[in-house]
């Protein structure tokens, strides 16, 4: 590891949780000429190595936004290469989160996924279940105000069949319901390619979330990246509200 890069960084007051957009493969390929997907093949490489410096500084939860509900509409052909490549990633990655104590997760509507990638992602779960290091938490088929409609209807289910009353409902019962339960919120939000949006990720979650956004390209984002994001977080004072 590179020593002189973790002196930057307080490694006592870590950001608990990072949660990660991960924007502009296709910019960055058609920088270099190249097709879209080329983009999403050298993104994975910059996801191999966040994951991996988060797992070794200590980070317990770190979230990357993969693919978004919205993301269905895109070119067929993209969707497919896309899911292609988070199967490919999900069957060589698993012996790297073994091997480093890394818990694998997911968010989102994982029914909805191509049933050969849920098999995966059931195998990386169960594989890795009972690691204690960093939690990897992949976004799929996820959004923010899908997931909120999904953890209401579920209120109403529990309400309706009287396991829940209406007047126990509060904050964090709602939190209980939603895909991260048991999941602390996010303390560090990450945005790379320098778009000044949410793009409905983790709406509910990121209340007091820092944000930090980069014109990075995601290809081109590696654990020196992180490194300024943590310096910008630590030098910032949260005060959730109050003064
Ligand atoms: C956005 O770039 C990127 C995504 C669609 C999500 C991230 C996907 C990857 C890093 C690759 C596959 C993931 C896994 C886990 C194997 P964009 O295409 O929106 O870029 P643009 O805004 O420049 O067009």
């Amino acid at each position: 590891m590179d020593n002189r890069l973790l002196q930057e960084i307080d490694l006592t007051q870590l950001p608990v949780h990072i949660a990660i957009i991960m924007d502009g493969n296709g910019r960055w390929a058609k920088k270099q000429g190249l097709s879209r997907i080329y983009g999403h093949q050298n993104g994975v490489t910059s996801i191999r190595d966040i994951v991996k410096f988060c797992a070794e500084i200590g980070v317990k939860y770190l979230t990357l936004y993969a693919f978004s509900t919205e993301n269905w509409a895109r070119p067929k052909h993209e969707v497919k290469k896309l899911m292609s490549l988070l199967e490919e990633y999900l069957v060589k990655e698993l012996p790297t989160f073994i091997e480093n104590n890394i818990r694998f997760k997911t968010i989102g509507l994982i029914d909805g996924l191509p049933p050969v990638v849920q098999d995966r992602i059931k195998e990386n779960i169960e594989r890795t279940t009972n690691n204690t290091g960093l939690t990897l938490n992949l976004a799929l088929n996820y959004s923010g105000r899908s997931e909120i409609s999904d953890s209401i209807r579920r209120i109403a289910v529990d309400v309706h069949n009287g396991s829940l009353r209406p007047e126990d409902i509060d904050e964090s019962t709602i939190s209980g319901y939603l895909f991260t339960s048991g999941m602390p919120d996010p303390d560090l939000l990450i945005r790379t390619s320098g778009e000044m949006r949410i793009s409905n990720f983790l709406l509910w979650q990121i209340s007091y979330t820092e944000l930090w956004i980069t014109d990075v390209l995601w290809p081109e984002f590696r654990r020196e990246h992180l490194v300024d994001a943590i310096k910008a977080y630590q030098s910032r004072e949260r005060r959730f509200g109050k003064v």
